[in-house]
């Protein structure tokens, strides 16, 4: 599994990337509006935290294509090597996807709901999708389902395209999704911490602490 952090906060993403193995850092407007920060400076911060390697996803705002073509060449001049854009699936999304990956920048298809528009997004060139698994739960439809249903289709269709699966409320969401065949997750820190938290695991590492505290003389 490929873990990403969804997040613009700094502080949290420099935490999250000391303490776990995250491939790198998905952003949307949103989570800048929440920060309150410029998102050049903020994104050149995010890059100087991950280093070069890791997969850094800025979202484009225009509404467009030639205006989301022209703004995801600024996004790669100050975000760096190994960023992908995050384009929202609408038509004119769905053409400067095709724009963007002809100039040979990386394209993270998003705002996803159905398992067509990741089909058809694929198609365009997109290197990730990303559906929405909470917001789909929260209409009655199961997030997981869909996040699944496109990675078969991806798989099917022998296409190079990760499913990035984004929006998530609860660890068993996440659970579900990797169940499915999904290769990537995007998750806030808070859920970080939750993945991996278990009492048991509390409770055994206090018995080792306290059986072997006289003994370990190393
Ligand atoms: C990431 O690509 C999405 O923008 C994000 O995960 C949406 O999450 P939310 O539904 O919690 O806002």
């Amino acid at each position: 599994m490929k873990y990403m952090v969804d997040s613009a906060d700094v502080r949290a993403i420099k935490k999250i990337n000391e303490y776990y193995p995250i491939s790198g850092v998905t952003t949307n407007p949103s989570l800048v509006f929440e920060a309150g920060r410029d998102l050049k400076t903020l994104i050149r911060e995010i890059r100087e935290i991950i280093g070069p390697e890791k997969m850094l996803h800025v979202q484009t705002l225009s509404l467009k294509a030639k205006d989301i073509v022209a703004e995801a060449g600024r996004i790669v001049d100050f975000a760096g090597p190994n960023t992908y854009v995050k384009i929202p699936v609408t038509p004119e999304g769905m053409k400067a996807i095709m724009a963007v990956k002809a100039q040979g920048i990386g394209v993270t298809a998003t705002a996803i709901f159905t398992p067509q528009q990741a089909l058809m997004a694929a198609t365009a060139g997109a290197d990730f999708v990303a559906p929405y698994i909470n917001r789909l739960d929260n209409i009655a439809v199961n997030g997981v389902e869909i996040a699944g249903q496109i990675a078969d289709l991806l798989r099917t269709a022998g296409s190079p395209c990760e499913v990035l699966a984004a929006s998530f409320n609860n660890i068993e969401q996440i659970h579900m999704t990797s169940l499915h065949g999904v290769g990537v997750v995007t998750i806030s820190p808070k859920m970080f911490e939750k993945i991996i938290y278990h009492p048991l695991t509390d409770i055994a590492v206090e018995d080792f602490v306290a059986k072997g505290k006289d003994l370990y003389n190393i």
